[in-house]
This record gives C-alpha cells, sequence and structure tokens, in this order.
C-alpha cells in the first residue's frame, strides 16, 4: 500500500514538473525551467505565472528598476522573470550623473549602452533616470560656487545624454526631487547657482536635445497638498515658457497600510488636468517601522540602526503579509479608476532581495516592499494585484 502511494507521488510530481517545463516557454525571453516560470498560480498546480505587463496591457505600462547584474544577465531565472513581467525598465543608477559622467569633460556611457542593448532584446522601452538631480553628482561638482561652470557642467550634461539616448530611451526624468516638502524650491546647488528658472531650462536643453523622447519631471512627496501644488505651479510654468514637459512622475515610496489613496486620487485629476501623464515611476510599500520624525524618501536621511526597526528577519508574518497585499490591491485599484490618465507604473526594484528598502533610510535591515520575495517567488501581494486587472 505504501509503495504503491509513493510511486502514485512520484508520478505526480513527474507530471507537475513536465506542466512546469512546458509554462517556461515565455514569449518574452528564454525559456528556463525551475524556480520562477513554473511557480504555480492561483489555478491548478504547474499554471504559468500570470504575467502583470500582460494583465495591464491595455491599461499603462509595468516596469522595475533594474541594476547592473540584473542587464548583465548574470542570474537567467532573473532575465526570464522580468522579461515576463515587465514591459519598461528604468535604470536604477547607472544613467544617473555621477556614473555616466565621472568627469568634467569625460563620459562613460558603457552601461548606460548596455541598458539600451538589454531593453531593446525582451522588447522593454527604457525611462532613463536622471539628467538633474542634487544627489549621486560627480565628485567634481562637489562644493562648486561658480554659476559659469554650473551652468557650462548644466547645458553640456543635458544636451551630450539627452541628445546621445534620443530615438533609444522612450523617456527622460528630466529634473528629480527639486522641490521642498512645503512646495518651495529645494536649494540644491543649481538653484543657488542658477536661480529658480533652471528647472525651464533644463527642460528647454532636453526638448532640443532629444526631440523624439518624453520629458518628465520627478518627485517624492507630491501627492501631498503643499507639495503638489508646487509641482503644478512648476508644470504650468515650464508651459508658460512655451517649453514640452510630458509628465509627471509620483515616486510612490510609501508603507503598507498607510498609503496615501486620496492624495495620490488629487493627484492624478490635478496633475492629468494640466494636459501631461502621470507616472508612478519608483513604487514600493516599506513593512517595517519608520525610525523617529523620518517619513521622506530624502536620500540624504540615514537613521542609526536599532533591532525594533527590524523585525522581521526571519520571515514575514502573515499579518505583515496580508497588509502588504492589501495596500498593493487598494492602490492597483485606485489605479485602474484612472488608467486613462497613467501612463506607466514602476515597481522600485524586482525582488525584496534587492531592494534599497534594506539599505534605507537604516542600514542592515530585512524588508518584504516588492511583488517578489528573494526566491523570486511571487508573493500574495503580487496575486492581489494581477486581481485588479479587467
Ligand atoms: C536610490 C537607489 O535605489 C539606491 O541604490 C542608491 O544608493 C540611492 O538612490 N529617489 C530616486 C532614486 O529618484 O534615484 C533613488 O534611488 C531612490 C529615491
Amino acid at each position: 500500500m505504501y509503495n504503491l502511494f509513493r510511486c502514485a507521488v512520484i508520478i505526480a510530481v513527474f507530471f507537475v514538473a513536465l506542466c512546469g517545463g512546458a509554462g517556461a516557454q515565455t514569449a518574452g525571453g528564454p525559456a528556463v525551467a525551475g524556480r520562477l516560470t513554473s511557480v504555480s498560480g492561483p489555478g491548478a498546480p504547474g499554471d504559468p505565472l500570470p504575467s502583470l505587463k500582460d494583465a495591464f496591457r491595455n491599461d499603462f505600462l509595468i516596469g522595475a528598476a533594474l541594476n547592473m547584474s540584473q542587464v548583465e544577465e548574470k542570474d537567467p531565472a532573473v532575465s526570464a522573470l522580468i522579461a515576463r513581467q515587465f514591459n519598461t525598465l528604468t535604470p536604477e543608477n547607472n544613467m544617473k550623473a555621477a556614473l555616466i559622467q565621472p568627469g568634467w569633460d569625460r563620459y562613460n556611457f558603457e552601461q548606460a549602452d548596455e541598458i539600451v542593448r538589454f531593453a531593446a532584446k525582451y522588447n522593454m522601452k527604457v525611462n532613463a533616470h536622471c539628467l538633474i538631480w542634487h544627489s549621486q553628482l560627480p565628485s567634481f561638482m562637489a562644493g562648486m560656487q561658480d554659476a559659469d561652470s554650473v551652468r557650462h557642467y548644466f547645458t553640456d550634461h543635458i544636451t551630450t545624454v539627452a541628445g546621445r539616448y534620443d530615438g533609444k530611451v522612450y523617456s527622460w526624468d528630466v529634473v528629480n526631487e527639486a522641490l521642498n516638502e512645503d512646495g518651495t524650491m529645494r536649494k540644491s546647488i543649481f538653484e543657488r547657482t542658477l536661480g529658480d528658472d533652471y528647472i525651464v531650462e533644463a527642460f528647454r536643453l532636453a526638448q532640443k536635445a532629444a526631440p523624439h523622447t518624453q520629458l518628465y519631471y520627478n518627485d517624492y512627496n507630491i501627492e501631498h497638498d503643499k507639495k503638489r501644488a508646487g509641482v503644478v505651479a512648476l508644470v504650468k510654468k515650464i508651459q508658460a515658457a512655451g517649453v514640452r514637459i510630458d509628465g509627471v512622475g509620483i515616486q510612490g515610496h510609501w508603507s503598507a497600510g498607510h498609503v496615501p489613496l486620496q492624495d495620490i486620487e488629487n493627484s492624478i485629476i490635478e496633475f492629468s488636468a494640466l494636459g501631461v501623464k502621470v507616472m508612478f515611476t519608483e513604487l514600493d510599500l516599506s513593512v517595517l517601522p519608520s525610525p523617529r520624525g523620518h517619513n521622506t524618501a530624502d536620500v540624504g536621511q540615514h537613521s542609526d540602526y536599532a533591532d525594533a526597526l527590524n523585525p522581521y528577519v526571519n520571515g514575514l508574518p502573515d499579518s505583515a503579509q496580508n497588509l502588504l497585499a492589501d495596500s498593493y490591491a487598494q492602490l492597483f485599484q485606485l489605479f485602474m479608476k484612472y488608467k486613462d490618465k497613467i501612463g506607466r507604473v514602476t515597481f522600485w526594484g524586482v525582488d525584496d532581495g534587492h531592494s534599497w528598502l534594506n539599505g534605507f533610510p537604516v542600514r542592515g535591515r530585512t524588508n518584504y516592499p516588492l511583488l517578489f520575495d528573494r526566491q523570486l517567488k511571487p508573493k500574495p501581494a503580487f496575486y492581489k494585484v494581477i486581481g485588479t486587472a479587467k
């Protein structure tokens, strides 16, 4: 009897493995058997994994921020997952100023070119990120006070980089994080030396260098009233100058259970009323406690480690897993309600193991903010998100 049972189990396992193998033949990428593409869906065992980009194909683009090890395809299972789930990518770091222009007269396009090649191979659009930002600037910019030097850098950087990738990337985050929480202008190196109009100037230069590329303003917390009003004024100012701006990116670094849905809805309505597309560009939902007084994605702010801030080192309890899933579901229900106004939803990373939130704003934590876990398996949140697609 026992032997009969054992035999049946072996046959069943063999059969499921076979079905999984067939399911692994994805349209977008190489077929990789195993942990990824054959993960069972909510249906029968062996169902192929549903695809986010397919589920939302008629609604908006679905993207992920990628690091170089993903772009260099170090792990075929990761490549297969990316190709199956996403139709657009944002380089997490490698098109930022410090990396693409390491010297005053020296550019390094190697990684950016690789990113563009990877995207073409898998038929993905590139949202290039980002031209003008106060952070991750080349070291030669540190302490620069002289307006002429800053203007030289600013003009040369935008013209060279945006020009080189025009027609190769779909869009640029032209200016990133230029506003304070109250909607006033951040006192960045660009504001201090070039004045408030530097943003209009950045879009003017980008428009000239990259006539075939969508041009966006991107920032965090801009769903909140005061900062949102600052963005509205900024977009109007750019438009009044006769300069093109095609979209506004709401970063979307939020916390599970605390997603500001009403503010987000107001922002979709107000930004789109300006005639620009709305994008959710860096979506992740932290499940960890915020350090006291910390409520921002300002990359300049770090807090000290404490065990109490890192409660889920050994795994995420069901209660937190469900809260994450419900928050994602509410968010995507809202996105679907306004799908005609939303151009793209991009997650800031592919899987929990490689999320920047393991290191920010506290170093050395174990966070779970994305739809795929550390083994690249879809989490309950993944299925909830898929479930919101019509
Ligand atoms: C982050 C990256 O994820 C990190 O790897 C890097 O160390 C710092 O920058 N807003 C942005 C992104 O616009 O560029 C930031 O990315 C996250 C916050």
